[in-house]
């Protein structure tokens, strides 16, 4: 069986490569990238690599030949997403490629995260298709946080407007394993997996967890979304970032981010890392 991984050359792609590595044989790997450059690690695993950007319908439609299973990794061109995602998938239909397994947001049909909707609109697109698909739902990545341990360390606090808001974030090391799991498996599968870490973390349990990786007491400074806005500004941040880090502490604030499934940890077969160690091998 052949498995393509998309955006292969990216964070997420290069560990499912290395976990498909662990189940598969790399003659039965084929990585789809938009820069050869970036893929000649790849290359020297003994994956095969080719070569389609999201853009490119003609490379799609060629790099998807022969191909049983892929893995399409969401893009992160915002606003182009939508288009791209049903690009490959077209490839997927043009090519009868028997499965495809598409990276999604955590419950897409109600979540208000500024990322949802082109995660919502691409599952609708497959849906509409009599492709077999699976989707992964990723909640947040533990590394998201790498620069609250650098704010951690300097300030001694964490901004956020997300209240009580709970974020069932996971290692991506853990969602590229799952993913491998899923490409890899021969028996039954579910349509949709909600994928999350197993503990539903609070900002009041992220300053703990950053308090024992920076060695200092660290606060919360838990503001409303104008509050926050307003200190982001006078550091220097250009308003786009700024109305997506309030937006997402919204979405948390009201629980788009709060399901922990068990789901991951089932999959990969043992626990998922929990949030301080991967902030510690970030410190
Ligand atoms: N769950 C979360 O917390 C979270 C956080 C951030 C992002 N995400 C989503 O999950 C995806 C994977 O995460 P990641 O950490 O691996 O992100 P990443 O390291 O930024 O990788 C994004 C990948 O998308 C590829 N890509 C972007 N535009 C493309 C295009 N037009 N054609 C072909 N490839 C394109 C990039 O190619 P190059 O390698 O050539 O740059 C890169 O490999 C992201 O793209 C985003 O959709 C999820």
């Amino acid at each position: 069986m052949t498995i393509a991984v998309t955006a292969a050359t990216g964070q997420l792609g290069t560990l499912v490569v290395d976990a498909l590595l662990a189940r598969t044989t790399p003659d039965q790997i084929v990585a789809i990238v938009r820069d050869a450059a970036k893929a000649e690690p790849l290359a020297a695993k003994g994956v095969d690599v080719r070569i389609a950007g999201y853009d490119d319908t003609a490379a799609l439609e060629a790099a998807l030949a022969g191909i049983d299973r892929v893995l399409l990794i969401s893009g992160n061109e915002f606003g182009k997403r939508t288009q791209q995602h049903r690009n490959v998938i077209d490839a997927v239909i043009a090519n009868d490629v028997s499965r495809v397994v598409y990276t999604s947001a955590p419950q897409v049909d109600t979540s208000t995260l500024p990322v949802a909707p082109e995660h919502l609109e691409t599952e609708q697109y497959l849906a509409s298709t009599a492709v077999d698909h699976v989707v992964l739902r990723n909640n947040w990545y533990h590394e998201n946080y790498a620069s609250a341990v650098e704010t951690a360390a300097a300030t001694g606090s964490v901004l956020t407007s997300a209240g009580d808001g709970r974020v069932a974030s996971a290692a991506r090391q853990d969602f590229a394993e799952a993913a491998a799991v899923i490409l890899t498996t021969d028996g039954p599968v579910k349509r949709v997996y909600e994928l999350a870490g197993d503990v539903a973390w609070t900002h009041d349990d992220l300053a703990a967890a950053l308090s024992e990786v920076v060695g200092k007491p660290v606060s919360v400074a838990n503001v409303s979304a104008d509050e926050q806005s307003a200190i982001l500004t006078s550091v220097g941040l250009d308003a786009g970032l700024i109305g997506f880090i309030t937006g997402v502490d919204a979405g948390i604030k009201q629980g788009d981010l709060e399901l922990a499934t068990g789901e991951l940890s089932s999959l990969i077969g043992r626990p998922t890392t929990p949030i301080v160690e991967t902030l510690r091998s970030l410190a």
